[in-house]
């Protein structure tokens, strides 16, 4: 039994066929083969060796915020941290594990007066999640504010690095072909009332353009170098454009909303249209933000 390569203590908390589709924002997506929720460092490092005996892809899941999962579910070991979420603020340092709510950890530096990671209120997503994907947004992004990060990298071993030794990129981080368990990140010391309304305003800025409210998996496409996709997308004439329960919403042109009863096929139709289109009449070929599961070629077959 494939059962057997996850060690006796763990086995009994392996869920097979566990449905996904409700741990996104997008509310997409069919089941993961195995799913493992870890609440520890042993428990993490015991998934990583049973996907490998198991010779299984091991894909981490954050909050499941940027990540369009196909109907047909993941073939591998699908690894959550949601219960390692532990938050400890030292002075103008915080020490905080990659399950950790992105929000969560906004508030928490505001209110014990560090100043810096305002800039990312009201990015959904876990702390893993944003180091892998280096989330960030118009006032700066996780990698400005990384001291050093605690990995299994993708060898299997459990690493510390450094910020220089990070690669990070527009969205796009090294981190995410390991497992991120946690990360120590600096700012400067603030003052929390100011900090508490400066992310407060960042976070109505978003309201005020996003569909924050609506199933989505933010923005869907990457903004082209100095471009913005949101801003092609709507002179494209793209607002409005459905294909099943998956829209373009006419709040912003880079969210894809599900109405209801989208399937991942549908938003990937339509991210095939909005792509063709923007490229018919900007003449750029936009590229996904959104991370597909279990990858691009698996979803369109
Ligand atoms: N615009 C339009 N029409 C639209 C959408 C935008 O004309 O439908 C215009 C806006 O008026 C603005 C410009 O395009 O002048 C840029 O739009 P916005 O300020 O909304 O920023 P963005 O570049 O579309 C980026 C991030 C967002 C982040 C916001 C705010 C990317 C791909 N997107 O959006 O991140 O929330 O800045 O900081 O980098 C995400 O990563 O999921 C995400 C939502």
């Amino acid at each position: 039994m494939s059962l057997n390569a996850f060690p006796p203590r763990l086995r009994e908390r392996v869920r097979v066929s566990e449905p996904l589709g409700q741990r996104t924002t997008l509310r997409i997506g069919g089941p993961a083969q195995y799913y493992v929720e870890a609440t520890s460092l042993r428990d993490v490092a015991d998934t990583v060796q049973a996907a490998r005996e198991l010779g299984l892809p091991l894909f981490v899941l954050g909050g499941g915020s940027n990540l369009l999962i196909a109907d047909e579910g993941v073939a591998g070991v699908v690894l959550s941290l949601h219960g390692m979420k532990k938050i400890n603020v030292f002075g103008h340092k915080v020490q905080v594990q990659a399950g950790a709510n992105l929000n969560t950890l906004v508030n928490r530096c505001s209110v014990e007066g560090l100043a810096g990671p305002q800039s990312l209120a009201g990015i959904p997503g876990t702390v893993g999640g944003a180091l892998a994907m280096n989330a960030g947004g118009r006032y700066g992004e996780i990698a400005d504010y990384v001291e050093r990060v605690i990995w299994i990298n993708p060898e299997g071993e459990l690493q510390s690095l450094y910020r220089e030794e990070i690669q990070f990129g527009y969205r796009i981080s090294e981190l995410r072909h390991g497992v991120v368990i946690e990360a120590v990140l600096q700012g400067q010391p603030g003052e929390r009332a100011e900090l508490i309304a400066r992310a407060r305003e960042i976070l109505q800025q978003k309201l005020a353009a996003q569909p924050y409210s609506e199933f989505s998996a933010g923005c869907t496409f990457k903004n082209p170098i100095g471009q913005s996709a949101g801003r092609m997308i709507d002179l494209a004439g793209c607002k409005g454009l459905r294909v099943g329960g998956a829209v373009v919403s006419d709040r912003h042109g880079n969210f894809i909303v599900n109405t209801g009863e989208a399937r991942a096929s549908d938003v990937l139709e339509l991210m095939g249209l909005v792509t063709r289109r923007v490229f018919e009449v900007h003449g750029i070929e936009l590229q996904p933000e959104v991370q597909l599961w279990p990858g691009r070629k698996a979803l369109a077959a």
